[in-house]
């Protein structure tokens, strides 16, 4: 029964290792890094190469898509890792002390903008607080997370049946040319965390980075999204139908009626109706 048990406890810690780092360890961990860290300068050994940044998007969830302006509204984090030379340590003399948590506001950390924004200009997650994460190699890992709007063409020549392409393009908007070098970590958009949406289906969505011709490093977000038409099929297009087929019949109609007018008129006024109402539900359908 003794071993047994012990066997248990055993098993029960295996998935959780213990280090043994107490509190003072991390102290001291975090006194020894941060003692003479300066937060404003780019954390880059040699100048003459590019801190290399990898990138990584999270989409949470599309919120909106208004076809009149153009912009696609949707809920995303990017996963950014790099390696800062002056957070590294040697875990042994800390007490197995293998990573840190602090906050990003004590560290460097890239300022990455979305360029065809169609909101207020500003790094992505500077209007939240984010924790970063750093290991002891000195590589540091930060996941800020925003509602995006961004500027897509539209095509509603095929609507209700279309799909929209929107591509988000994100740069390092400050520093020269060769200052960042940014990297996409994975070629497709990681959807672990999204929630779906009832009047757009996510076809594709990839990235990857480009370098432009201005020797800018660039990272793009590919998404294709699909319209679901069955809204759109009974509240315009079966109604439109059925009046449309409507209309001839008048012709059925006997002159001698004199009927002919006031259902060619009825028909008319429920076009303006149908599209009053269509107007009023939903302002972006045409
Ligand atoms: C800095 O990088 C350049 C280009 O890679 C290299 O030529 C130079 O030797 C490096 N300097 C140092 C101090 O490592
Ligand atoms: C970690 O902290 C404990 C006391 O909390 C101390 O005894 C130990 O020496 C520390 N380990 C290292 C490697 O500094
Ligand atoms: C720190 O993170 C980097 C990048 O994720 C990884 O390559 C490296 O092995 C890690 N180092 C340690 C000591 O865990």
């Amino acid at each position: 029964m003794n071993r047994f048990i012990f066997c248990l406890v055993v098993l029960l810690q295996l998935p959780l290792p213990s280090f043994g780092q107490t509190l003072e360890n991390v102290t001291k961990l975090y006194d020894d890094l941060f003692s003479s860290y300066r937060r404003n300068i780019i954390p880059m050994n040699n100048h003459s190469e590019p801190i290399e940044i990898s990138l990584a998007f999270y989409l949470l969830s599309i919120n909106s898509f208004r076809e009149i302006e153009e912009t696609l509204v949707l809920t995303g984090g990017l996963s950014v890792i790099w390696k800062d030379a002056s957070l590294s340590w040697n875990p042994e003399d800390y007490g197995n002390t293998y990573s840190l948590e602090v906050d990003s506001t004590d560290i460097w950390i890239p300022w990455i903008y979305l360029i065809n924004n169609a909101k207020e200009f500003e790094p992505i997650g500077f209007d939240s607080a984010f924790r970063v994460y750093i290991n002891s190699s000195g590589f540091v890992q930060y996941s800020p997370g925003s509602i995006l709007e961004a500027k897509c063409q539209t095509d509603i020549s095929k609507f209700p049946l279309d799909t929209q392409p929107c591509l988000l393009e994100f740069l390092s908007w400050s520093g020269h040319a060769g200052t960042y070098k940014l990297i996409s970590s994975f070629d497709e958009v990681n959807l672990d965390y999204y929630t779906k949406n009832s009047n757009w289906e996510v076809v594709t969505g990839d990235t990857y980075a480009q370098l432009d011709p201005r020797g800018y490093y660039r990272f793009f977000m590919r998404l294709s999204l699909k319209r679901e038409p069955v809204y759109y099929i009974v509240m315009i297009v079966l109604p439109t139908m059925l009046l449309s087929l409507l209309n001839p019949l008048v012709f059925l109609l006997p002159v001698e009626s004199g009927e002919r007018i006031s259902l060619a008129m009825t028909v008319l006024l429920s076009y303006a109706i149908l599209f009053n109402t269509c107007f009023s539900i939903n302002s972006s359908i045409l």
